[in-house]
């Protein structure tokens, strides 16, 4: 009780500085959020030219956020039926997970139809990532290793780690082509020992924006099988990389469809714009309904002393819109409505780059996919870039796509051209 009374910021006694006392002297600081840095650069950044380049959210022609008028609807619907805010069960809103898993897999996947799918909602992709992560830790029987494209999202890393699992990398990017080193990544998933997990990027591949085409993915599923992999996908674009959802989850439900047991974690944060809602599902393709009651039945004692049960508002609105028919087709609209603004963006980015004369090699910009393209601008010419252009993007020459539009796209490509030819 006397310890209690004493005040807090007490003097420290004669020979011991305050950090001594504290019992957090030794905590390092840890090193600042690469991608979030940019965006404070950007702020502090006073120049009426500016562009961050660096965040990974869909901006309108206006460099605006964009609120879906499907979701808009749906919140519309939502607030007259007056719901109420009781808990969720700990694997979410039932209509949302199965009308997600329907989205994903497809109406037609044989393990949707015979009631062999675990499902459960999460705190959007990220949360599913570290839900399969701590699932797979804890009861894939064959190996603790998860192998992840080279380069990966970084938050991929800490997430398996502090899953449990151990992280390697396969061959993923050529640097000298801008684009998919089929060959290395072949070589690599031949190399790694059987049974071991493996991350694929479902479709529009962070931060690269290159995928695999479909006749390569028939060919890494092939491997996988031979090898006994098992395959974790990440599809946090699902319809965003294309215009079109069946298109963007070919990957998916081809290897579902060749047999194997899939992991998928999704997101709506992108396809939807409901980023702050933080709204995704992760599931698992099991034997049959009755090792899928007993899948869920661990799902739930991981999820539970995580978080206990997922956030209600964001599952209601994506649930509404997949389950209307009127809403889904609008939503569907509108997701091609943003592929299609950032396929833009990339021609107008490519001709203007040609059209003044920027040495090297541009045809990698018009064929990534997703919201982000790898430029290939050095980590120098990207500080330029920021210091005397004011173009912010992060140190490896990634760029969103989506924050480029028809008031900047000028700029941005004369600028980039500049840098490329030294006359910056
Ligand atoms: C490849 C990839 N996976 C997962 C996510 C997870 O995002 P969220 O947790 O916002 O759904 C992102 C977000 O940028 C991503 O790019």
């Amino acid at each position: 009780m006397q310890a209690l009374a004493r005040p807090l910021a007490r003097a420290a006694p004669k020979g011991l500085s305050r950090a001594a006392l504290s019992t957090w002297s030794a905590v390092p600081a840890g090193p600042p959020d690469p991608i979030l840095g940019v965006t404070e650069a950007f702020k502090a950044d006073k120049d009426p030219r500016k562009i961050n380049l660096g965040v990974g959210a869909y901006r309108d022609d206006n460099g605006k956020p964009y609120v879906l008028s499907a979701v808009k609807k749906a919140e519309q619907l939502l607030a007259e039926s007056n719901p109420d805010k009781e808990y969720l069960p700990i694997t979410g809103l039932a209509d949302f997970t199965k009308a997600a898993a329907k989205l994903a897999y497809g109406a037609d996947s044989v393990p949707l139809k015979e009631n062999a799918i675990a499902v459960t909602q999460s705190i959007s992709g990220t949360g599913a990532l570290r839900i399969g992560g701590a699932f797979l830790a804890r009861f894939y029987p064959h190996s603790k290793s998860i192998y992840l494209p080279l380069p990966t999202w970084g938050n991929h890393i800490p997430i398996f780690r502090d899953s449990g699992l151990e992280v390697k990398t396969y061959r993923y990017f050529d640097k000298k082509t801008v684009g998919l080193d089929f060959a290395g990544l072949k070589e690599d998933l031949k190399a790694i020992p059987e049974k071991s997990i493996v991350l694929f990027h479902a479709c529009a591949h962070n931060p690269t924006g290159v995928d695999p085409t479909p006749e390569q993915w028939v060919e890494i599923s092939n491997i996988v099988k031979e090898k006994g992999l098992f395959p974790f996908f990440d599809m946090a674009y699902q319809g965003f990389a294309s215009g079109d959802t069946s298109r963007d989850a070919f990957a998916v439900r081809h290897f579902v469809s060749e047999g194997h047991q899939v992991a998928l974690s999704q997101s709506f944060a992108k396809n939807m714009g409901l980023y702050g809602e933080r709204v995704g599902a992760f599931s698992l393709v099991t034997k049959d309904p009755e090792e899928k009651a007993r899948v869920d039945s661990q799902l739930k004692i991981v999820i539970r002393p995580m978080y206990s049960n997922p956030p209600l508002h964001g599952a209601r609105i994506a649930g509404t819109i997949l389950g209307k028919e009127e809403l889904y087709k609008e939503w569907e609209g509108e997701v091609k409505g943003m592929a299609d603004r950032i396929i833009s963006m990339r021609h107008r980015l490519y001709e203007n780059l040609v059209a003044q004369g920027t040495p090297g090699e541009w045809g990698h910009v018009k064929s990534q996919i997703g919201m982000f393209s790898f430029t290939g601008l050095t980590t120098p010419q990207t500080k330029e870039l920021a210091e005397k252009a004011h173009i912010y993007m992060t140190a490896d020459g990634r760029i969103s796509m989506a924050g480029l539009n028809a008031h900047n796209i000028d700029y941005f490509s004369e600028s980039v051209s500049k840098v490329v030819k030294g006359t910056l």
